[in-house]
């Protein structure tokens, strides 16, 4: 290459480069696949969301039991959505979402979405869960945010082959910030590449708020969307940061906001309801991102306290049998605890929100709540049946490390 040619190849490799940032600009590194949350029942619902740089003609996703390929017209089923924006975002992109209602429970189902030229997408998959009382099995964490560690313990997650996925808050650490939409679609691409079911399944998420959802620098008179604007902008889960789902007969989740958006005591009345709602549930499992029985930071946090003060009661009363805490970033189990006090009858407190952040020193203290604590990064695999529930904790070197079962 003489030096005329190698200036005019540079000339094109800079101009190409100069296109392609450009384009980084305009549209960012959109999902590059649809994602699943619920808005509704789990058994016979799916909610799919997909992302496109502009608004899609219509928003319609064409779904079945069978897998039809790329062949929109041969899917039996199609359901009609909607496109929103989340404010402020500056590439302006289109969130597109469809809910499926009247699914069959415990069945694989198929779907393709019309893109913005109208063309059929790949071919995606999901299972709905199964309402027969056969064992469901998900895993849980929380504190996330896209890196290396985060990346082995879904790697790690996705060979327990979930049914869903529940964050505890702290989920891509982009501080409720709209410039920070980055982060966040490195998170759902990570997770689209690596948290995935056998055969290609997505696996859909249940996500509870945390502090890292949340700008510091929006005033707390304004809105939730405006203060947590990807949480509720781009998760479809009923609108609200409390919110409950029961997943067949033997199990509920039930997700807290401890006090990013919505005030402790403020959840109170609807967390007696949900609970008692939930009577006939043998397990109802509430997540919350700031732990009652933390490892790290002060047992007598002004949150921590509150919950303590206000929650405990009513999970006692309605006989919760263990909770999913976050937020301090390490391995921990409590003793089971009654009124505070260690009891074979009480709750368990498992935590403490360390997938995929740097996992924190135990704060020694006055630890007597806590059975077992240590500065490990991990996530639960937790399946649940009608006799009982187990509770494994995985390492992100694969290691089992905690074990814990109740049964009824
Ligand atoms: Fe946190």
């Amino acid at each position: 290459m003489n030096r005329r040619e190698f200036l005019q190849s540079t000339a094109v490799a800079a101009a190409s480069g100069y296109v392609l940032l450009h384009m980084r600009a305009a549209h960012a590194d959109l999902p590059k696949r649809p994602y699943l949350t619920w808005q509704n029942d789990p058994c016979t619902t799916m909610t799919v969301t997909f992302q496109t740089a502009t608004a899609p003609k219509g928003v319609v996703v064409h779904y079945d039991t069978e897998p039809r390929g790329g062949e929109a017209g041969r899917h039996s089923f199609h359901a009609a959505g909607a496109t929103t924006r989340v404010g402020g975002l500056a590439d302006g992109r289109s969130v597109n979402t469809a809910e499926l209602a009247g699914l069959r429970p415990g069945t694989r189902h198929y779907f393709v979405f019309e893109d913005e030229t109208g063309r059929a997408s790949s071919e995606y998959c999901f299972d709905t869960i199964p309402d027969d009382g056969r064992p469901v099995t998900f895993v849980i964490g929380g504190d996330m945010g896209a890196g290396p560690r985060m990346r082995k313990l879904t790697d790690l997650a996705a060979r327990q082959d979930p049914l869903f996925c529940v964050v505890g808050g702290d989920i891509h650490y982009e501080n409720g910030d709209i410039r920070e939409f980055q982060a966040v679609d490195d998170w759902l691409n990570m997770m689209a590449e690596s948290l995935v079911g056998k055969g290609g399944r997505i696996v859909p998420m249940v996500l509870a708020i945390g502090n890292h959802e949340v700008s510091k620098d929006v005033a707390e008179s304004e809105p939730g969307e405006r203060r947590a604007p990807f949480y509720y902008g781009f998760y479809p889960q009923g609108g609200k940061s409390h919110f409950s789902r029961r997943f067949g007969p033997n199990l509920a989740i039930v997700c807290l906001d401890s006090e990013h958006i919505v005030p402790v005591e403020a959840q109170t009345e609807w967390l007696k309801n949900t609970l008692q709602s939930y009577a006939d549930v043998p397990f109802v499992c509430p997540v919350y991102h700031v732990p009652m029985y933390p490892a790290h930071r002060e047992f007598a946090g002004n949150v921590s306290m509150k919950e303590r003060s206000l929650w405990q009661p009513l999970f006692e009363k309605h006989h919760v049998r263990v909770c999913f805490e976050n937020h301090d970033h390490l391995f921990k189990r409590t003793k089971p605890l009654l009124n505070s006090e260690e009891n074979p009858d009480g709750i368990v407190y498992l935590g403490d929100g360390c997938f995929g952040r740097d996992p924190r020193e135990v704060n020694e203290g006055n630890r007597w709540y806590l059975e077992k604590a240590s500065q490990t990064a991990h996530f639960w695999t937790v399946t649940a049946e009608k006799g009982g529930i187990t509770c494994v904790a995985t390492d992100e070197d694969g290691n089992e490390i905690d074990r814990w079962s109740k049964s009824l």
